[in-house]
C-alpha cells in the first residue's frame, strides 16, 4: 500500500524505519505543515505536501498514518476517512470518548479501516508474556504494577507538546495509556473503583500520575506514568504461583517468569523499531477486507478513552 504521513515529527521518523522493513509497504507521501521544504531535501523520493488536505486529495495514497499532537487526531482521522483513506492513528486516538464515538461512526460510514497505533499489543514478547499469564503458569493473577516514566529536558520545553494543555499534553495521554492497556489485557477496562493522584506541571497538565485500580474479586493494579521522572519502566504481573516481569513492557523484547528463586528468561526481539508488527497487522486486516483489528478494536479505543476520561476528571475536578 502507499502510505501517507499526516504530520512528520519525532515518532514519524521511527515509524518510517519500521515501514521500510515491511515488504510491499511504501512511504509514498508526507504532509508537514511546519517542515515540508526541509523534508523534501531529506527524502527526495517521497512526495511532499505542506498541507494535510493536499495529501488527502492525492488518489495514490491508500492509507494514512497520523502522528500529529493529540488534540488534532480526531479531526485528522475524520478528514482522512472521508477522503477515502484507511487510517492508523497514533495513541491516544482521541482525547475524549465522544471523539472516539465520532471517529468510529465515520469509519463505519466510510467502510475504511481504522486502528489506534497501540503498537505494544502487537509485539511478540508482549503477546507471549500475556499468553503465559493467561495459560495459568503463575496461577491466579491478583495484582499488577506497570510504570512508564521518562524525562527529556528537550521535550519539556514550554513550546513542546508534552506540557502544553492546548496540544492535549500530560502524562496520562502520553505514557499512561500503555500501563492502562496492559492492565486491561488481564483485568479489563472497567475497574469497580480507582484512586488517582497527580503532580501537576506549572502549565496545568498531569506531569506524573499514579492510579490505584480495584477490579473486584481480589484483583488490583497500580499504574504510574510520568513525563518528568525516569521510572523503573517495567510491568509485573503477580499470580499466586509466581510472577511475570516484563522490562520496558511497551517495547518488550523479553520477559521473565519468576517462581521463588527460579528465574526463566524468554526473549523475542522486535523487528526494526518495533512498529513493523502493527504495520503487518494493519496490512493483513486490510487485505482480508476487515475494517478493524481484533487485537486492538475500536471498542478498546473507546474503553481506553472512557477510563482516561474518568481518571482525568478526578484529578482536574
Ligand atoms: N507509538 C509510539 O511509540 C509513540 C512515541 C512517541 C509519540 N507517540 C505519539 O505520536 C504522536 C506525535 O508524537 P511526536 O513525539 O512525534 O510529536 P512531535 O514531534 O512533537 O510533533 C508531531 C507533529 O505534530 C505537529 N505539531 C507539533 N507541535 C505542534 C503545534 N504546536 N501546533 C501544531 N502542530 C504541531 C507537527 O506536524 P507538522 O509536521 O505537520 O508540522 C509535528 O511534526 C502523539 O500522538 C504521541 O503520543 C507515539
Amino acid at each position: 500500500m502507499n502510505w501517507g504521513f499526516i504530520g512528520f515529527g519525532r515518532i514519524a521518523r521511527k515509524f518510517l524505519e519500521s515501514l521500510n522493513a515491511v515488504e510491499g509497504e511504501v512511504p509514498y507521501a508526507f504532509a508537514s505543515r511546519s517542515n515540508a521544504a526541509a523534508l523534501q531535501n531529506e527524502f527526495p523520493k517521497v512526495k511532499m505536501y505542506d498541507s494535510y488536505e493536499s495529501l488527502l486529495a492525492d488518489p495514490e495514497v491508500d492509507i494514512v498514518y497520523i502522528s500529529t499532537t493529540h488534540n488534532f487526531h480526531c479531526q485528522n482521522t475524520i478528514d482522512a476517512l472521508q477522503a477515502g483513506k484507511h487510517v492508523l492513528c497514533e495513541k491516544p486516538m482521541g482525547i475524549s470518548s465522544n471523539e472516539i464515538v465520532k471517529m468510529t461512526e465515520v469509519a463505519r460510514e466510510s467502510g475504511k479501516f481504522l486502528m489506534e497505533a497501540m503498537w505494544m499489543r502487537f509485539l511478540p514478547a508482549y503477546r507471549q508474556a500475556i499468553d503465559v499469564v493467561k495459560s495459568g503458569k503463575i496461577g491466579e493473577v491478583k495484582y499488577m504494577t506497570a510504570s512508564f516514566g521518562f524525562r527529556s529536558e528537550e521535550k519539556l520545553t514550554q513550546d513542546g507538546r508534552l506540557l502544553n494543555p492546548d496540544l492535549a499534553g500530560g502524562a496520562l495521554y502520553d505514557v499512561g495509556v500503555y500501563p492502562l492497556t496492559i492492565v486491561s489485557d488481564l483485568f479489563g477496562w472497567e475497574p469497580s473503583d480507582f484512586k488517582a493522584h497527580a503532580i501537576k506541571s506549572g502549565t496545568g497538565v498531569d506531569e506524573t500520575i499514579q492510579v490505584q485500580l480495584d477490579f473486584g474479586d481480589n484483583r488490583m493494579a497500580q499504574v504510574l506514568g510520568s513525563i518528568a521522572l525516569h521510572t523503573n519502566k517495567e510491568a509485573c504481573i503477580y499470580g499466586d504461583k509466581g510472577y511475570v516481569r516484563i522490562p520496558m513492557f511497551w517495547k518488550a523484547e523479553s520477559f521473565e517468569i519468576i517462581k521463588g528463586d527460579e528465574v526463566e528468561t524468554f526473549s523475542a526481539p522486535m523487528i526494526s523499531t518495533g512498529y513493523a508488527h502493527e504495520i503487518v497487522e494493519v496490512r493483513d486486516c486490510i487485505l482480508k477486507g476487515k475494517t478493524e483489528s481484533e487485537l486492538f478494536t475500536l471498542n478498546d479505543s473507546l474503553m481506553s478513552a472512557r477510563l482516561v476520561e474518568r481518571i482525568l476528571s478526578t484529578i482536574f475536578k
